[in-house]
């Protein structure tokens, strides 16, 4: 006789901190819809199974170099995982499915990151179901089409004078917007991740009220299911479990909680994107100069010793740092954008912080490193106009005007404004707008092709 069938699902995240964290947050997610849940993971930035106790971790040898996983360049790291990872994920997955035959299980599909693009012809050949899911926009996805269309029709390389004309279909993004306008080895990553249709689907992490003619016009050009089931953070809420990779220190919420209301910047540029030591002097002057609060996430690794950096600094710039500022190595993100105190954030766009953001109605200033970047700040400042455009020069007097742009000008209050409407949009969306009917429509289209 049967037993009764569980359904399990397989998640596969790669070792990026802005990665990890959305695929968690998913994992939790369908756990709460009564899925169970496998996660492997690469052996270096791994998850820690003790903060996610219903859910089987694999750490996996992927055969990634020293010299590779510390270099910390996304494309290069993404490239290799896409050769090597092709061998232990089937080996796994052939074993979770003689595993799950055994405990009366089922593996209902395999959910992989989109930039593991290689594991869906694996998924294929074990006769599984494969979903992707892309941590990015989904008009950063978008771009992706653009581009193809582009190499199809003979229109490459795209020139350098090209870059401030707008993209004709992509409005009001221009081509340096282009997360591959020059990078070569992005746009080889590029054409292979849009030539796979993972057999479910696409899980967005994102809001339709947000982007809704890209979703439509993905679902459009690319023919498979979406569900932008997003902001992902947001839905996970109830688990506050941490899968940060640096330890957050929490001391900057008791200093925050010392601050005027909406009084504080938030600078941080996630956990990829730096600034030199020459640059953060830059900033450190331009914060003390603008005279307002901050609170400023320096990575471990950023400079090679802090004290002694900020020791080299002239008086009343350290003067101001102690006054007006907090300096961590790690925040609570979350929790810092959702504090009252905090008036603005100062970021590099990476989408996890754009959507933190946008959900607790803080506006941000925009300083795009790489990457899909670029296309998040042009969506913040053209599209939601909630981001402040400035001219990304990094020179005391030019941070100083853009801070005191955001935080102390009119331009900047009707910023924080359009933010708290569009924080409301976003919660009716989650509740049981958008993104809720999404979900459900997720859940429903596993369990239809596991009966
Ligand atoms: C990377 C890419 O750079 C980004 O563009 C892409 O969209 C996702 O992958 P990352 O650069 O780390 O991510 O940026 P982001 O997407 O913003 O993710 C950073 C995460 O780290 C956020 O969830 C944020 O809350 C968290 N964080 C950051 C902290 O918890 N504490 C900090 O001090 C800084």
């Amino acid at each position: 006789m049967m037993g009764i069938q569980r359904h399990r699902l397989v998640l596969i995240p790669p070792p990026f901190q802005g990665h990890l964290t959305p695929m968690l947050q998913l994992a939790t997610i369908l756990h709460s819809r009564g899925f169970f849940i496998t996660v492997a993971h690469a052996h270096f930035n791994s998850p820690d199974p003790s903060n996610h106790p219903n859910f089987c971790f694999l750490p996996l040898f992927y055969g990634l170099s020293d010299t590779q996983i510390s270099s910390k360049n996304v494309v290069d790291i993404t490239a290799t995982l896409n050769k090597k990872c092709v061998s232990p994920i089937k080996e796994v997955l052939v074993d979770q499915i003689e595993k799950a035959n055994i405990n009366h299980e089922k593996i209902a599909c395999v959910i992989y990151d989109g930039l593991m693009y290689s594991i869906d012809s694996v998924a294929r050949e074990l006769k599984l179901p494969s979903i992707a899911l892309r941590t990015t926009s989904a008009t950063n996805f978008l771009t992706y089409h653009a581009f193809v269309q582009r190499q199809t029709s003979g229109c490459l390389p795209f020139q350098d004078s090209m870059s401030l004309d707008l993209v004709p279909e992509l409005e009001p993004l221009r081509f340096k917007d282009l997360p591959m306008f020059n990078s070569g080895d992005m746009q080889k990553q590029v054409a292979k991740t849009i030539a796979v249709r993972p057999s479910l689907g696409v899980i967005c992490n994102t809001v339709e009220c947000l982007e809704e003619e890209s979703l439509y016009r993905l679902h459009q050009v690319y023919k498979v299911s979406f569900f932008p089931i997003g902001p992902l953070h947001m839905i996970a809420e109830e688990d506050s479990s941490s899968s940060s990779f640096v330890e957050e220190d929490y001391s900057c919420i008791g200093w925050l909680k010392n601050q005027p209301r909406k009084s504080v910047l938030y600078v941080s540029l996630g956990s990829i994107a730096s600034w030199e030591e020459k640059e953060l002097t830059e900033v450190a002057w331009g914060l003390a100069n603008s005279k307002q609060r901050f609170l400023w996430v320096i990575r471990p690794g950023t400079i090679s010793d802090v004290s002694e950096w900020l020791q080299s600094l002239p008086k009343h710039v350290r003067e101001a740092i102690a006054e007006k500022g907090c300096i961590v190595k790690w925040a609570p993100q979350g929790e810092v954008l959702a504090h009252q105190g905090v008036g603005g954030f100062w970021s590099h766009c990476g989408w996890n912080s754009t959507l933190e953001s946008l959900c607790e109605g803080v506006p941000i200033m925009c300083q795009p490193h790489f990457g899909d970047q670029r296309v998040n700040a042009r969506l913040l400042s053209h599209v939601w106009k909630v981001g402040l455009e400035w001219s990304n020069v990094m020179e005391r007097d030019e941070i100083e005007g853009a801070v005191r742009r955001l935080m102390v000008n009119p331009e900047g209050k009707e910023m924080r404004q359009k933010a708290l409407k569009l924080k409301n949009e976003i919660k009716i969306a989650v509740k049981d707008g958008s993104s809720y009917d999404a979900l459900n429509r997720l859940v429903k289209s596993i369990l239809s092709v596991n009966v």
